[in-house]
């Protein structure tokens, strides 16, 4: 088959056709591949059935899926790389299997083992590897979704699961330095109040998009959010982590964080992003961006173990 065409990035398409891809278009976006997996929990079986392959489309569910009525399920984030040796490799994928487990127990689910869940991803990206951009291109971004597909009206755990894996070829998630908003008031996640701002509840992100298109149409790239407990320390920015360049892990009250000289934010979709401003009631400030940067460093470093441009002395990356 004919490497497919892009359909515009950043928007879900539904087919692809078989023109050639220019990867030099592609955002964070849909773009449809070839194959998704599938492997279902039943209450009969009390297990993970094998898992398979199927084509990439949609998904047939009942219309009363605890997922789709009362949001009981978990996502993940991973990527996989093209290395200059050609070879393709996931980066610490075993930490999203251990990730999706945590959330699934609070979210009262089965979840499947570690090793379930690398097998999984693995074979996802086998059969989808022709969509793993080139080198310096992008990577491929494997989402898998952790699901309740079993009936429910009561409030209860469903009876069936289902773990969905589904890949698209991406590149930068933000474009360029960011320029952060925070709010006074607005809040992710309150610690101590039972809540599931700890886990990739499936419900994560989309209460946020209100505040965000605000953000955006007043001319922020993002939302830097405040701890909900005094209000004072900076937490995280909507998809991604926030640092202040400082080898050290603490809580930073705002006032730090806008007499800092270099800030940047990390996370599995954005990678390592300068932040160029953040604006806190009247005040804004401005911070170091360009080559000679510590994210600069931070960045290289990174992508160059994901590529096997550097040597992975940490033992982060898995061959497929
Ligand atoms: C990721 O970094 O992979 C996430 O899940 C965040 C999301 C905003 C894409």
């Amino acid at each position: 088959m004919a490497p497919p065409s892009i359909l515009a990035p950043s928007e879900s398409a539904g087919n692809s056709s078989s023109t050639e891809i220019n990867w030099d278009e592609i955002g964070f976006g849909i773009i449809p591949t070839d194959f998704m997996y599938m492997m279902k929990w039943s209450i009969a079986e009390d297990k993970f059935s094998e898992g398979s392959l199927v084509p990439y489309g949609n998904i047939q569910l009942t219309p009363s899926p605890g997922i789709l009525n009362y949001g009981q399920g978990v996502l993940e984030g991973l990527k996989a790389y093209r290395t200059e040796d050609g070879r393709i490799v996931l980066f610490r994928p075993k930490e999203n299997g251990e990730r999706m487990k945590i959330g699934a127990e609070r979210m009262c689910m089965p979840s499947p083992s570690v090793e379930q869940f690398l097998n999984a991803v693995k074979t996802t990206v086998l059969a989808n590897k022709r969509w793993v951009p080139p080198l310096g291109k992008g990577s491929l971004y494997i989402r898998p979704l952790l699901m309740g597909t079993g009936s429910v009206l009561g409030l209860a755990p469903a009876s069936e699961y289902t773990l969905l894996i589904y890949t698209t070829p991406v590149k930068s998630y933000h474009k360029g330095p960011l320029n952060l908003i925070i709010r006074d008031k607005l809040y992710r996640a309150i610690p101590g109040s039972g809540g599931t701002g700890g886990i990739k509840s499936i419900v994560n992100y989309s209460p946020a998009y209100k505040a965000l298109k605000e953000a955006r149409a007043e001319g922020f790239s993002d939302i830097l959010y405040l701890d909900a407990e005094t209000g004072k320390f900076i937490e995280e920015v909507t998809g991604c982590n926030i640092f202040i360049v400082k080898v050290m892990e603490r809580p930073v009250p705002v006032e730090e964080l806008l007499k800092a000289e270099e800030v940047f934010c990390t996370g599995t979709a954005v990678v390592v992003n300068p932040v160029l401003s953040t604006t806190y009631n009247t005040t804004r400030a401005e911070y170091k961006t360009g080559s000679e940067t510590v994210s600069q460093k931070l960045y290289e470093t990174l992508v160059g173990i994901q590529t096997g441009h550097l040597e992975d002395t940490k033992g982060w990356t898995v061959q497929v």
